[in-house]
């Protein structure tokens, strides 16, 4: 089954956060209407939609209240409910479908799937339990990275173990569900390619992004990355195959390690639109979210175009005050904030995009700006 959707018409989508929202500001620019299914009640998404729904996202009443507003539903992040969503295919129009979250929200899967595709991946062993990992971790040697299979997101649910003295410190990550055990990988850079996909099967790649993570946390994309031709070559070629291999219906972003040599490794997979392609709100003829709308109403898609290369710093909890207070220093920036209340530290609050001529010159002003010390 396969659709049009008409602006009027009213896009559900799971989960209320900041991706929500701007895939929310997206579609209402094109007179869409947003119902967003959310347990807090002021979330960033909910502050633009047009409908809330205010539960956990695999309340079964609420997801068919859900599914009654919507003309067709996405998601916003992979940790969904599988069976609910599974059951949500058949009373509504999911058109990216439930396979692609039972796979992504579970890193063993992913993997899975990776190499299945003909993709590179780090060397990794399943283990379902602490004892599975002391008895296996041989076949992936030290230094080594232990990753819960489900629920991790911005380094949280990860052990890096040097040696098999540290191996302990794995043993708490099994509290909360199977694990892998990964390879270090020594990479030069890491890079995401955003591959999305409308129902009719056409594909396009974003510009590449370089990504620059502090604390486990992205901190800066760099665009276009700065890796030679063959590499992004290599890099474009693995997500669509990916994505081919999944018969990708949406947004998939891959995450990928460049190696000394140019080549690449897989890191992971994210079936949404990622936080590495915000720049392309304002430096691409087509935003990651605009593009994911279409994909999902079955309209065309349109080929990406960076109009100027670019820097998107996120803007965390402790950055909230120091940006604001710099406005005025800075009126090139384009300023996200996602509306969320409270500034926590390390908590994504907003992003800026820089556009530039000299992207040597704005990577160094922005490393030694005070506002992202912390
Ligand atoms: N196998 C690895 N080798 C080296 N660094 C890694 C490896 N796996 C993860 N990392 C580092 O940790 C970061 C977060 O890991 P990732 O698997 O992407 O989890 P998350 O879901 O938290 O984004 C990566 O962006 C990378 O910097
Ligand atoms: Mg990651």
């Amino acid at each position: 089954m396969m659709k049009t959707i008409f602006p009027g018409q009213t896009i559900g989508i799971i989960g209320g956060g900041q991706l929500g929202r701007m895939m929310a500001l997206a579609a209402k620019e094109a007179g869409f209407k947003i119902a967003v299914l959310e347990p807090t009640m002021d979330s960033p998404c909910g502050q633009v939609a047009d409908i809330r729904i205010v539960a956990p996202y695999n309340d079964e009443t609420a997801l068919e209240e859900l599914a009654e507003v919507s003309d067709v539903i996405t998601f916003e992040f992979e940790n969904i409910d599988y069976d609910g969503l599974k059951r949500l295919t058949e009373i509504a129009y999911v058109p990216q479908g439930a396979e692609l979250i039972k796979i992504t929200q579970d890193r063993i899967q992913e993997k899975i799937t990776i190499s299945q595709s003909d993709c590179p991946i780090a060397n990794y062993i399943a283990c379902q339990n602490f004892n599975e990992l002391v008895q296996n971790i041989e076949k992936v040697g030290y230094p080594c990275i232990v990753k819960t299979a489900r629920g991790g997101y911005d380094g949280k649910g990860q052990q890096t173990i040097y040696s098999a003295d540290d191996l302990e410190l794995a043993s708490p990550l099994f509290e909360h569900s199977a694990c892998v055990a990964e390879a270090f990988v020594p990479f030069t850079k890491e890079i995401s390619v955003i591959v999305q996909r409308n129902v009719q099967g056409e594909t396009y790649c974003l510009p590449i992004g370089e990504n620059i993570h502090v604390n486990h946390i992205l901190h800066e994309t760099i665009v276009p990355a700065r890796i030679n031709n063959k590499t992004a070559k290599l890099a474009v070629e693995a997500a669509e195959k990916i994505a081919d291999y999944l018969q990708l219906i949406g947004t998939l972003a891959v995450e990928m390690f460049v190696l000394e040599d140019g080549t690449i490794v897989i890191n992971e997979l994210a079936p949404r639109p990622h936080n590495s392609g915000h720049y392309s709100i304002e430096a691409c003829n087509i935003s990651q979210f605009h593009q994911h709308i279409r994909a999902i109403c079955g309209w065309p898609l349109r080929k990406p175009k960076l109009w100027s290369p670019s820097v998107m710093v996120n803007i965390l909890g402790q950055h909230v005050m120091p940006v604001t207070n710099s406005l005025s220093k800075y009126p090139d920036w384009s300023i996200h904030l996602y509306g969320k209340q409270q500034a926590k530290k390390n908590r994504k609050m907003g992003h800026v995009t820089i556009m530039t001529d000299d992207l040597d010159h704005t990577i160094k002003e922005i490393n030694d700006s005070a506002i992202w010390a912390e």
